[in-house]
């Protein structure tokens, strides 16, 4: 049974977490493939798969079939699922709803941006037994608010309220927490004050883990540069030079050969 509580043991023993993103069925057989440990479906698929501007386009409807499909290719990974834009935020049920639907899509955790009101819900969601990870500093769902994707918490007054948000998630039973932007002096300081593990992206190296959306790990989404960002392939490169290669065969009628050809 694939459960995000090992990752509490991780850290305990020092190991670091690592997490992609992942929507789709076809990528998350080869996540299943490699030794990453979980899986994020995030709602970053609103930009990344749908060319939306924000995350504040993923709705339920658009999540469920990307999480559903997820969960049919990710073998063993853990898989955490993104409650979509305003449903922690509006009723109360509204998010013991979308949170009911993502694991029944197959998450086996969901992930909710904020600690503000969002703690009664979480609270909520961990007694009825329903792993939550926390998300804190950059949270895309609030890019209008913060008037872009900008690092977080760059003063010390900003940090320490980085930090008590962090330790009430904790309080009310947060899996994991993930920390998005923010100088990696004030990631250390809260990863090292919190039992939970925290996964960075653009945090630095000293937190328990990281996560990288796996389109710009693999170099797929050309023109998205952040200073946070490693690209371990050049998978846009790649697929154009197949398919221009492709397309010169099929021109020249080098494709399909004799042996691609049924006698
Ligand atoms: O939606 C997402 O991809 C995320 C990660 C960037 C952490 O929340």
């Amino acid at each position: 049974m694939q459960s995000i509580t090992r990752f509490q043991a991780m850290k305990a023993a020092q190991q670091k977490i690592s997490m992609v993103t992942c929507y789709d069925f076809w990528s998350a057989q080869l996540v299943a493939e490699s030794a990453v440990d979980s899986i994020l479906v995030g709602d970053s698929l609103a930009v990344v798969m749908h060319g939306f501007p924000s995350t504040v386009h993923a709705t339920l409807e658009l999540m469920l079939p990307h999480v559903a499909a997820v969960a049919r290719g990710a073998g063993d990974k853990v898989i955490i699922a993104d409650m979509p834009f305003m449903t922690a935020s509006s009723d109360f049920s509204s998010g013991v709803a979308a949170a009911t639907a993502l694991i029944q899509a197959g998450a086996h955790a969901v992930k909710i941006e904020g600690a503000k009101h969002q703690l009664t819900l979480i609270s909520h969601l961990v007694e009825a037994g329903l792993p939550v990870v926390g998300h804190l500093g950059l949270t895309p769902q609030a890019v209008l608010q913060l008037g872009g994707h900008r690092v977080q918490a760059k003063t010390e007054a900003a940090a320490e309220v980085l930090s008590q948000e962090a330790k009430q998630l904790e309080r009310v039973g947060i899996a994991a927490l993930v920390l998005e932007c923010v100088p990696a002096k004030v990631a250390k300081l809260i990863a090292q004050s919190l039992d939970c593990p925290v996964i960075g992206i653009g945090a630095g190296v000293q937190v328990d883990g990281q996560v990288l959306v796996l389109q710009d790990l693999l170099g797929a989404n050309r023109g998205f540069h952040p200073k946070f960002l490693r690209h371990y392939a050049d998978l846009a490169g790649d697929v154009v030079g197949a398919l221009n290669h492709y397309h010169e065969d099929v021109s020249q009628g080098a494709f399909p050969a004799l042996c691609e050809s049924y006698t």
